[in-house]
């Protein structure tokens, strides 16, 4: 079986400006030096480039939380794959459910971004999960596997292995709510087996579980065989509290 290198990756959402996120990575840094793990930063857009500087040599990648398909064009207050790989941004998350919910982010336009981000040289952080009415009606994996199909339809079987795929139950993001390790372990589980079914080296795909991540959760989370990392929001806003949950893996 491949090495998956554990990535724990901080979504920070619309939170921090340049100053409180020079603040953070100066506050992570020393907390995290002995890491062997991929931390992942992903910063509001503005903030981008005070946390790419302050990385530079350490173990600290930086992922844009969104982006447009197409390179360049009349699409006002989009930025592109193309203007975050300028900036030295390694990664993007794709398909966040407040992106699905909020801004009405589509399995078509996804169909796109994530082969423009590979394109790019961008590693895309792709986020699927079901609503609590989905799981109440035993529809997880109906839901699971249409998001996966749609949204890489576009991505050649070789490729796959260089998504990473981020479990988020919506039901367990920022409620408090944690999806317990079986059920984690259950989806991730599951997602591997669609990858393998499409004929991906799904064995070498990163698959992260993300909702309600926190210190005290964190070691049990990450301990499940199909769990190779956390996408973390709330907790990941506290150096000390995202250090813990790096250490934690
Ligand atoms: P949460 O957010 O850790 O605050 O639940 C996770 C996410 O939205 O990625």
């Amino acid at each position: 079986m491949p090495d998956r290198t554990p990535c724990i990756a901080a979504n920070w959402k619309m939170h921090k400006t340049v100053a409180e996120a020079g603040e953070f990575v100066d506050a992570l840094l020393p907390r995290i030096a002995a890491t062997q793990h991929d931390v992942v930063i992903c910063p509001p857009f503005t903030a981008l480039s005070a946390v790419v500087e302050r990385r530079y040599g350490t173990a600290v990648k930086v992922a844009a939380q969104n982006m447009h398909e197409e390179d360049s064009g009349a699409f006002t207050g989009e930025v592109s794959a193309p203007m975050l790989v300028e900036l030295d941004v390694e990664a993007v998350v794709l398909g966040h459910s407040e992106r699905r919910q909020y801004f009405g982010e589509a399995d078509e336009a996804l169909a796109r971004k994530v082969p423009a981000a590979l394109a790019a040289g961008l590693e895309p952080i792709l986020c699927v999960g079901e609503s609590e009415e989905a799981r109440d009606a035993g529809q997880t994996e109906g839901v699971l596997e249409r998001r996966l199909q749609a949204d890489l339809a576009e991505v050649e079987d070789d490729r796959i292995a260089e998504v990473v795929i981020a479990y988020e139950p919506i039901w367990a993001i920022g409620t408090g709510r944690t999806a317990t390790p079986e059920q984690a372990q259950e989806a991730c589980a599951f997602i591997r087996d669609v990858l393998r079914e499409r004929g991906a080296a799904a064995d070498a795909v990163r698959i992260l579980y993300g909702g309600s991540v926190k210190p005290a959760n964190a070691a049990e989370l990450l301990s499940q065989a199909d769990i190779d990392g956390a996408l973390v929001g709330g907790a990941s806003l506290d150096p000390e509290e995202f250090a813990q949950i790096v250490e934690s893996a």
